[in-house]
């Protein structure tokens, strides 16, 4: 009788400390979990180049100006601020923002917020993204006005821009390319990253689809910034592919002088990230995109800006 009532209070021991250990391998599991999504999300963030607009002095707090030829944007705080950040917003949300660009209110984003390219981004990234986000310290910095020309200024305008040039919808791969070149033109498209400085923008701040990375004379800072199609005058078509390399992982150019400024600050916020297979895989992408004669020594000169709005 002892042995048998010892028996079952054993048994139900081992069953409790089942359960809790399934319990506990579970909640380790989704912490894991999560900390796989948070950390796949810190790659998207820098691969995706947000730093650049958002942050001046904390991560994605804002307070940075983005100077175009028709007024001035300031990319807002999305920090994890309830109030002054996107704290309050839920995922869908904040895919809805990249996907469609618009806000929780139904409004329509200004494409200076690169979502045209964002919008080819897989959900997955999307959701890592938001993941990683909601990590970052929360600024309570207000977000500030645009400053921007009249009629640019009406927002009711931006549908009418969106309905001709833009298509919502993740990246299709090409099947007829490999792998790996698709993956360059996924992080060069829907991360969007190098089109953001080195293609013009249209009335409205829009990267020129036709004009996809032949560099411009007015870009941030009112910088010039390089043609870097594959063409061999004006471009940077006479870099082999090992230079190439070298300048992402270095920043060094083929005639031995190292790149400055705004350059110098992509690679080390974004391409210096990248793994060994993701720099490769831009690098072969970057070199067959189409080639564009955009010889900006000579149309940058200081008092010529006509070209902006041809
Ligand atoms: C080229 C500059 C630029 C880059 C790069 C950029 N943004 Fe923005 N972002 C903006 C601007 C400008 C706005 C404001 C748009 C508007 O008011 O219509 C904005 C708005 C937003 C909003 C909407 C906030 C709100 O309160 O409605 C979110 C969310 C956002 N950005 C997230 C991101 C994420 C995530 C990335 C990287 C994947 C990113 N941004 C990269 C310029 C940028
Ligand atoms: C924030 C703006 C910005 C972004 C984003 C950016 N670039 Fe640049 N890039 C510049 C500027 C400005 C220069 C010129 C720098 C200089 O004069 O040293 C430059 C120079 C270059 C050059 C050297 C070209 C030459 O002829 O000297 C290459 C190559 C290049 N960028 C590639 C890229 C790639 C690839 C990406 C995306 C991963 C990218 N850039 C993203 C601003 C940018």
């Amino acid at each position: 009788m002892k042995t048998l009532l010892m028996s079952r209070w054993l048994r139900g021991v081992g069953v409790a400390a089942v359960l809790v250990l399934a319990g506990f391998l579970g909640i380790v599991t989704r912490v894991l979990a999560s900390e796989g999504l948070v950390e796949h999300g810190r790659y998207v963030f820098y691969a995706a180049g947000c730093v650049s607009c958002h942050t001046s002095d904390q991560l994605m707090a804002g307070g940075r100006s983005l100077v175009t030829p028709f007024g001035t944007f300031y990319p807002p705080n999305v920090t994890p601020h309830k109030e002054y950040g996107i704290g309050a917003w839920n995922e869908e949300e904040f895919v809805r923002a990249l996907r469609e660009g618009v806000n929780p209110q139904g409004e329509h984003y200004y494409p200076a917020f690169p979502y045209t390219s964002y919008t080819r981004m897989t959900r997955q990234d999307m959701q890592a993204l938001y993941a990683y986000l909601l990590t970052l310290p929360a600024s309570s910095r207000e977000r500030r006005p645009h400053d921007v020309q009249w009629p640019f200024s009406l927002r009711s305008m931006i549908p009418q821009w969106k309905s001709g040039r833009f298509t919502p919808g993740a990246y299709h791969a090409d099947p007829e390319k490999s792998a790996q070149w698709n993956r360059g033109a996924y992080l060069a498209n829907a991360l969007g990253h190098c089109s953001e400085c080195h293609t013009p923008r249209d009335f409205l701040g829009a990267p020129r689809r036709d004009r996809y990375l032949a560099g411009t004379c007015t870009g941030p800072d009112d910088r010039v910034v390089p043609n870097i199609t594959a063409d061999r005058k004006t471009g940077i078509g006479n870099w082999t592919y090992e230079q190439l390399l070298t300048f992402l992982r270095t920043g060094k150019k083929p005639d031995g002088v190292f790149t400055s400024s705004l350059m110098a600050e992509v690679l080390g916020t974004s391409c210096m990230r990248l793994n060994e297979y993701d720099l490769h895989s831009l690098a072969i992408y970057l070199q067959s995109v189409p080639q564009i004669h955009n010889d900006l020594d000579t149309l940058c000169t200081p008092y010529d800006d006509s070209f902006i709005y041809e």
